[in-house]
């Protein structure tokens, strides 16, 4: 069916190819420049991959293409050394070729294809975007079908980021490996590797051998860190300098760079574990096992400069690219300050306090790998007390760091917290796995703008890129680390690539389609939290639910069944609410077409689900610092995913109908209370418990309101999982708002609610 695509200040008319009906031109991030041309090209099983002899950039790019088609058309095209002038798929390097490092152009006319650029990376990246133009439906083998298009293209920035912190939890050389393909087949550029921290140091350094012994593991806290026997179980793990290698290699081959973070001063409880003589207190720590902002900074004597050039030149000898990220995050200073060595080192500088201090640590740092030809990078901080000459700064904490940066004339890279943190969770629904607290739905990180306004257009040149940045705290496993990265790299992916005028957000979802498909055939499981419908339901008198359903981007219709099966595209379409008696169960799935965007979601409607709330679907009573925390147990399999406000466990179910309710049942968990707050653990809302392991308190109405249920904890203290509690609940007829919280005399353990469900008289367990 034909489209209207507008492209380039254009209106087009793209006409789809065979095999697929509804797609603007299926590429993502979507090219600088498009230019739908006469007649088509015919993709066949026969049809060569030509390339001239000694081509070698050519050749790589094309083999690069011929393997993702194969793998995701399941057909294998053949590359022929060949000046034969039959239709063909010609890569060819081309010094006519658009201008640009990473530039190409691509052509398709009735008599072949042709992907040139002057450079590797120019022809890599037009080969990639071929392959999305023949794997935009979801069939197998050839023939395909292409509409003629010239497409000429370039990046918007040179700096395509995506930081993958290994520190915390680690993933396999596999994983990473996984992680560069689809980075390159994003075309990002950049791999920011995080490899050291307070709770892991990861890569192997020969003249410090403790730093992988000692400094590679911890016991985790909790049930996690110890077997069933009582003895420690640590997690430990680090790449060799031959596992780095093969790594930066296989990212250069996809025409990526990685940039290793090395952390200093602070986040380096891991190093002083290893090498206490380094840290400021003399004492070793134990490796980390708390999440947050730890108190161990390096001391500031020339052993330790030593010990950190040392180790940073093994890191150079690993990691050939020009930028060295050297952290300078989160070091609050209490252990400086509380050193008489650390302060008369300070003063002897001249230095009026200890921002002045972390300044000249980095300049120092700098000018060592200024020396041997590198660039620092380091987090907006390291601004604080003075930015060291030549310092790139990479933005967190908002831009206002970039700007300032900028404004100094220095280079930025932006990657800040509220757009770009794919630990974040992306949707409020209860099946999210485990994430930092703030909402980064798909839709936020596609409209994040690299620029920040403030900055004039000479100010702007220094705007080198952005990044996503994916902390794994609470990211364990390889399957979280997928739904957390994609598809919200697609969408970061347009914003570092596409020009500003033409990014379109409902363009891109049209195109996500079919990305999301590539992901599944190349082994990667993307996040469905856009596309996941919703099922709110409400009572209509005893035997009936009114049912709304919804989705985050309202892109894709949504159908339903309400005979168990699984939603197809010839379900019924879900078009105003439903009014539906109980019991039923609903399933609803969103389809873009014929292509499934989101898999089933179910609810089962019936009185006691309606009397039920998931703790995602209670308000948090003060909402200072929500987290999505993973259970410490069981060690192996799934485990439960509880959502709670570590400095204030307390929830409100808002207007809950209490006619007729005498009881109440609720799911919950205990957790270790491992975070580093630093002053914030006093503000931990604490309430006096009447029981040695406390109690579960229902309030009526407010929190200060009549306790109308206490359910004490003795009993779920023994478990390690999820355990529940029942008890009776002084009756009240109406709706009022319930207040749900723990009572402790300690932070530790972290009780959370997993769901509640209020109970009438007559209902059987
Ligand atoms: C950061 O998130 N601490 C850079």
């Amino acid at each position: 069916m034909p489209l209207l695509l507008r492209c380039c200040g254009f209106l087009l008319l793209l006409v789809c190819t065979a095999g697929h009906a509804t797609n603007a031109l299926p590429v993502i991030p979507l090219p600088a420049s498009v230019v739908a041309t006469e007649g088509e090209f015919v993709v066949q099983a026969d049809t060569p991959i030509r390339v001239t002899a000694g081509d070698a950039a050519a050749l790589q790019a094309a083999q690069y293409f011929a393997t993702l088609l194969q793998r995701t058309r399941g057909a294998t095209l053949a590359i022929a050394n060949t000046k034969s002038p039959a239709p063909a798929i010609e890569f060819a390097s081309d010094a006519t070729a658009p201008a640009g490092n990473e530039a190409y152009a691509l052509t398709v006319t009735a008599t072949g294809i042709r992907v040139r650029a002057r450079s590797t990376a120019g022809l890599f990246y037009g080969g990639i975007t071929l392959w999305q133009l023949l794997t935009a439906d979801t069939a197998q083998g050839f023939p395909v079908s292409l509409q003629g298009v010239r497409i000429e293209d370039a990046p918007r920035f040179a700096w395509r980021g995506f930081m993958l912190d290994s520190a915390r939890h680690l993933q396999t050389v596999d994983q990473i490996k996984q992680v560069l393909d689809q980075m390159a087949q994003h075309k990002l550029n950049v791999f920011h590797w995080g490899l050291t921290n307070d709770q892991g140091w990861r890569v192997e350094i020969k003249r410090y051998p403790k730093l992988t012994q000692v400094g590679a593991c911890r016991i985790p806290a909790g049930a996690a860190g110890r077997t069933a026997q009582g003895q420690p179980r640590p997690y430990c793990g680090f790449y060799t300098q031959d596992q780095v290698r093969d790594i930066v290699a296989y990212a250069a081959v996809r025409h990526i760079t990685v940039v290793p973070e090395i952390e200093m001063p602070g986040h380096a409880q891991a190093a002083i574990a290893a090498y206490p003589e380094f840290g400021v207190t003399g004492k070793a720590p134990p490796v980390s096992p708390d999440w947050g902002v730890n108190p161990y900074l390096y001391n500031v004597e020339d052993g330790t400069f030593q010990f950190l050039q040392n180790v940073l030149t093994e890191v150079m000898a690993l990691f050939p690219g020009q930028y060295i990220h050297v952290g300078g995050d989160e070091a609050i200073k209490d252990q400086w300050q509380a050193s008489e060595s650390v302060q008369a080192h300070r003063r002897k500088l001249g230095l009026k306090d200890d921002m002045a201090l972390q300044s000249w640590f980095t300049a120092r740092i700098e000018r060592f790998l200024n020396q041997h030809g590198r660039k620092l990078i380091g987090w907006d901080e390291i601004l604080e007390g003075g930015l060291p000459p030549q310092a790139t700064v990479m933005s967190w904490r908002g831009t206002k760091g970039a700007v300032e940066a900028a404004r100094e004339g220095h280079d930025v890279v932006l990657s800040p917290s509220n757009l770009t943190y794919f630990n974040r969770m992306q949707s409020d629904a209860a099946d999210e796995p485990s994430s930092h607290d703030y909402p980064t739905p798909l839709k936020a990180v596609y409209d994040f703008e690299p620029v920040p306004p403030e900055l004039d257009a000479e100010q702007s040149k220094h705007v080198l890129g952005a990044q996503a940045n994916l902390w794994t705290e609470h990211v364990r496993t390889f399957d979280n680390v997928q739904h957390k990265t994609f598809p919200r790299l697609a969408a970061l992916a347009e914003g570092v690539w596409t020009p500003k005028a033409e990014r379109d957000f409902g363009g891109f979802l049209q195109r996500l389609a079919p990305q999301l498909h590539r992901y599944r055939q190349l082994g990667i499981t993307p996040a469905d939290s856009a596309f996941a419908v919703k099922i709110a339901a409400e009572p209509l008198g005893e035997n009936r639910a009114r049912v709304t359903l919804s989705n985050q981007t309202a892109f894709g219709d949504i159908r339903y069944t309400l005979d168990g099966s699984d939603p197809t595209p010839a379900s019924p379409r879900y078009e105003a609410p439903l009014e539906l008696p109980m019991p039923t169960t609903l399933k609803a799935a969103s389809f873009a077409g014929t292509r499934p965007l989101a898999i089933a979601r179910t609810r089962v409607l019936d009185a006691a689900g309606l009397r039920t709330r998931e703790a995602e679907e209670l308000t948090p009573c003060s909402n200072s610092l929500v987290l999505r925390l993973e259970d410490d147990a069981p060690f192996e399999g799934p485990r439960a995913v509880l959502q709670v406000d570590i400095l204030d466990a307390c929830w409100i179910w808002k207007n809950a109908s209490l006619d007729g309710i005498t009881a109440i049942r609720a799911t919950v968990a205990n957790l270790p209370y491992n975070f580093q707050l630093g002053e914030a653990i006093n503000s931990v809302k604490l309430r006096a418990p009447a029981t040695a392991e406390g109690e579960l308190e229902v309030r009526l109405d407010t929190c200060a309101g009549p306790r109308i249920a206490s359910l004490p904890l003795a009993e779920a203290s023994k478990r390690d999982t999820t355990s529940t509690l029942e008890g009776a609940l002084a009756t009240s007829a109406g709706a009022h708002d319930l207040c749900f919280y723990f009572t402790g005399r300690t932070p530790d353990p972290l009780w959370a609610i997993d769901a509640v469900q209020l109970l009438p008289a007559t209902a059987t367990p």
